[in-house]
């Protein structure tokens, strides 16, 4: 008996194509932490801000994510497609939160830290090379997450495949690999209104224009390099 259960599972989960998870323990997201106290981002970014939006919303994006994890792989268990399917716009939304503000803390430094010291080295003259200055790139990224309608983000990525930068936004909670599977964030800033409107209400633009203070391009500067090693005789 235990045998035809098996086999009854193996052919549901094959049917979904998605056997490979049948023996898998499922694994929890947790909120990660940021390596710089709440108010070292002001006054550029309040405290009050970082703490809610660290605390409360990333914190909701992990809760959610783990409990349409654990609803996949019931339904992935039972062989129950229909909830497979209709689990996927949770996935993405809560998924693509958390993906979005791990990346997004890590983005920012206190000034204390470096935090809006521009690039030197590889990234500075991608830059440079892709959008003619440093200030072009700038005006060009706060112009879309301006123009940006609704809740999201706007990047700036590098395409792997083809070793250019680029500026993409995307909408929601839709992570930058939704835009292509060969983009890699290297700056994301976060245009909903929850990343600003306690302190700048509803002058988006103003927000966009400090939060360049604050930025780390360190961060951006090593993942670039990574992908884009310099060549050194
Ligand atoms: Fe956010």
């Amino acid at each position: 008996m235990a045998l035809r259960v098996a086999s009854r599972k193996t052919l549901a989960h094959a049917r979904l194509g998605l056997g490979f998870l049948q023996s898998r323990s499922l694994q929890t997201l947790t909120l990660p932490d940021i390596s710089y106290d709440y108010g070292a981002l002001e006054p550029a970014i309040s405290g009050e801000i970082m703490q809610l939006h660290h605390q409360k919303h990333h914190q909701t994006y992990v809760t959610n994510d783990n409990k349409a994890l654990e609803q996949l792989q019931d339904a992935i268990t039972k062989g129950d497609a229909p909830s497979v399917a209709k689990l996927q716009s949770a996935l993405k939304f809560n998924g693509g939160g958390h993906i979005n503000h791990s990346i997004f803390w890590k983005n920012l430094t206190p000034v204390s830290h470096g935090g809006g010291e521009p690039p030197h080295g590889s990234l500075g003259w991608a830059i440079d090379a892709n959008f003619g200055s440093m200030e072009a790139l700038i005006k060009k990224m706060n112009a879309e997450g301006a123009a940006l309608q609704g809740s999201g983000w706007v990047w700036l990525g590098l395409d792997k495949e083809f070793k250019r930068l680029v500026i993409e936004t995307t909408p929601n909670q839709d992570p930058l690999v939704t835009k292509g599977a060969s983009l890699l964030p290297l700056l994301g800033i976060d245009v909903w209104e929850h990343a600003y409107y306690l302190q700048y209400k509803n002058v988006k633009p103003d927000y966009l224009n400090n939060i360049w203070k604050v930025v780390n391009w360190k961060y951006a500067s090593e993942l670039y390099e990574k992908e884009c090693p310099t060549e050194r005789d």
